[in-house]
């Protein structure tokens, strides 16, 4: 039987996703009573045009572009406007006006998260924010609640889906980056500026809020190491799958000791990498996410579902707005932030991984022999190596300064896997091998995370 008062819910936004959270909370409102132990009655939505279009019909009444007054009557604030202003200091305004806050605001909470988590906590305020990272994947309260009591080492994700779709679809229907991107926009995963997606800007801020959660650390934004996948061509995607491997645009948040220092610490990064086929995260199709926590006494944990869609990102909101409407039925401090660990956190050059290169020489006796010469004069090591010839115009080879180019018109595709490489040293050798006489261009180069196929 619910005795308690209703609560008051506001909702910041009407688009994509407040939309949804406004149907099914007036849809299933009875049921999220029932669940919460009090009514939840949502007072109103803030939005800038109270006239324009909306993906579901909210009451006209509701509609308000007020959303100050609308706060300060609020048990509950629901933020999903997007951005940072206004919509930090709506959150601040929330925080300070005694409601609990739910919101999806990754760009926010990957710029502002101390300070609103700071400002919750003087107040005794709650912040949720399941949506921020992995849309309607349950991500945020296993790394914050159910993985408490263990020691998480690494979290490797697909935490953009736009890229996800983007990248299959040059695997899967061999499509060029131009015109995966062109689909992904008319299926509306991509933004109109896709600009945060591909070059990995999305993907850093949900980064940044893993690493921070996983490792009881606040890692900024700024502190991830973002490479975009605008690079990552047809031909890359084809040499993969022959190799075993699939791209994908990988964040990655690890614990490690800085070799140079012995200190240790945590990195993010986000970049396009290979990983074997046979590696869970291959299997993620389409504009879909998944999220692989690898955790002392947990082992491997693998968290998969739909990052990104309006009613699909609304079902994680609802679980927080549940979550935030018992705490103030049944009170108590609610969970709160954990930064305690605050370790330092380490740039990419604390990193060590796999590579793939690829380069195309021209095809000398000898060349092989010297080009494994300046991997080993940089102290990396070549785990594999594959060698294609293909005739080439001894036009390119002249240009390329190669020796011998008119009378020896060939070059070859060297396809070289190494071993683990720090940074630094990966860097020396694609410049030496980039200014080596028989090396007519470096093709490409892509890190390898996980296991060989
Ligand atoms: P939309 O752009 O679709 O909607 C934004 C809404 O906020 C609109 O209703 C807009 O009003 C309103 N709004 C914007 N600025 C103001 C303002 N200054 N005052 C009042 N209202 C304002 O965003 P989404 O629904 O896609 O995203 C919302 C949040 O959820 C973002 O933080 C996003 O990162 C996050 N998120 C989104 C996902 C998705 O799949 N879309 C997935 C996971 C998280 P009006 O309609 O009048 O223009
Ligand atoms: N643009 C984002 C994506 C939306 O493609 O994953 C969800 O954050």
């Amino acid at each position: 039987m619910i005795e308690y008062r209703n609560l008051r819910i506001a909702l910041l936004g009407a688009g994509s996703v407040g939309s949804q959270v406004a149907r099914l909370l007036l849809e299933h409102g009875d049921e999220l009573a029932a669940r919460v132990g009090a009514g939840l009655e949502l007072i109103g939505v803030a939005v800038r045009d109270v006239d324009a279009p909306r993906d579901t019909s909210i009451p006209r009444h509701l509609l308000t572009t007020d959303a100050a007054t609308l706060i300060q009557s609020a048990d509950v604030v629901i933020e999903l406007m997007g951005g940072i202003e206004p919509a930090r200091e709506y959150i601040l305004l929330a925080i300070n006006s005694g409601a609990d806050v739910v919101t999806g605001n990754k760009a926010l909470l990957a710029t502002h998260g101390p300070e609103l988590f700071d400002a919750a906590e003087q107040v005794g305020a709650q912040l949720y924010y399941e949506a921020a990272a992995g849309g309607a994947i349950p991500i945020i309260r296993p790394l914050r609640d159910s993985l408490a009591g263990d020691r998480v080492n690494r979290v490797m994700g697909i935490v953009n889906g736009t890229t996800n779709f983007i990248l299959d679809r040059m695997d899967v229907e061999g499509d060029t980056f131009e015109n995966a991107l062109a689909i992904a926009t008319e299926l509306g995963y991509a933004e109109a500026d896709p600009t945060a997606d591909v070059e990995g800007y999305d993907a850093a801020q949900k980064a940044a809020i893993l690493a921070s959660l996983a490792f009881h650390t606040a890692v900024p934004v700024e502190a991830v190491h973002r490479e975009g996948m605008t690079s990552v061509t047809a031909a890359q995607v084809v040499a993969a799958q022959k190799a075993g491997y699939v791209v994908k645009l990988l964040a990655i948040c690890e614990r490690l000791t800085d070799p140079e220092t012995g200190v240790e610490g945590v990195v993010a990064r986000v970049h396009p990498a290979l990983i074997s086929r046979r590696h869970p995260l291959a299997a993620v199709h389409d504009a879909k996410n998944a999220v692989f926590v690898q955790a002392e006494a947990a082992g491997d944990l693998m968290f998969y579902g739909a990052g990104a869609g309006g009613v699909e990102t609304a079902s994680a909101v609802l679980g927080d707005l549940v979550s935030a409407a018992r705490r103030h039925v049944a009170g108590g401090p609610g969970v709160g932030e954990s930064t305690h660990a605050n370790l330092p956190i380490l740039g990419i050059g604390a990193v060590s991984t796999r590579y793939q290169l690829t380069l195309i020489v021209a095809d000398q006796p000898g060349v092989l022999a010297q080009i494994a010469g300046v991997f080993s004069e940089h102290g990396v090591s070549v785990e594999a190596l594959q060698q294609t010839v293909q005739p080439a115009a001894p036009s390119v080879l002249a240009a390329a300064g190669a020796p011998g180019q008119a009378s020896e018109p060939l070059t070859a595709t060297l396809v070289i896997v190494t071993h683990e490489a720090s940074d630094a040293a990966l860097s020396a050798t694609v410049a030496a091998v980039s200014s080596h006489d028989a090396v007519v261009r470096v093709e490409s180069v892509l890190r390898v995370e996980g296991d060989t196929p």
